[in-house]
């Protein structure tokens, strides 16, 4: 039987696990207290899985006609099989069928996995912050700010 890959609404009940794979797979996690201001919030907070195993997890914030994709992450297991992919442009079209026309993210320029993910589904630079994110050694880094017009087809 094919497994079932599927995008759900992230709940409180998510938090422990999503919490736990947050602090794997970021060197600067986001708190419990930040995805439970984005749940508070109404952000698009959202699970990716398959035949029930939770694989990612995205956070995105819609303010009129623009979505901001704030975290995107994927399992390390599962890491470089297309999942980040198809969870983006599967977002991209929930958030255009809501209104969405265009996406905009940072990213750190260290964080090479996520700007080929980004780069390949059609987001380009659009402008750098300087000294955005915290770093190694109390050192900071700048976000490139990338952006991508939404359509019906993603
Ligand atoms: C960034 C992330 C979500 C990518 O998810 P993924 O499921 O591994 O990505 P995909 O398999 O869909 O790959 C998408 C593209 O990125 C490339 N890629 C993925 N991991 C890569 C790596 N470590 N180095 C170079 N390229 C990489 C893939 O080859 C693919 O490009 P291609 O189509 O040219 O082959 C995942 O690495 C992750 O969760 N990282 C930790 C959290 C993070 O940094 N999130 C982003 C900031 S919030």
């Amino acid at each position: 039987m094919n497994a079932v890959l599927r995008i759900r609404p992230m709940t409180a009940d998510d938090l422990d696990w999503v919490c736990a794979a947050e602090s794997v797979l970021h060197a600067f996690p986001w708190t419990r207290g930040n995805f439970c201001d984005s749940l508070e919030a109404g952000h698009a907070c959202c699970v990716l899985e398959r035949d029930g195993e939770p694989l990612g997890y995205a956070i995105c914030l819609k303010i009129v006609d623009e979505a901001h994709l704030l975290n995107i992450s994927v399992m390390r297991a599962v890491q470089g099989q297309g999942l980040g992919r198809w969870f983006l442009d599967v977002l991209g079209h929930g958030l255009w069928e809501h209104g969405a026309r265009q996406m905009f993210l940072e990213v750190r320029p260290s964080n090479v996995a996520a700007l080929r993910l980004y780069e390949r589904a059609g987001f380009a630079p659009i402008g750098r912050r300087r000294d955005y994110y915290p770093a190694a050694d109390g050192r900071r880094e700048d976000a490139i700010v990338m952006r991508r017009e939404l359509t019906s087809g993603a």
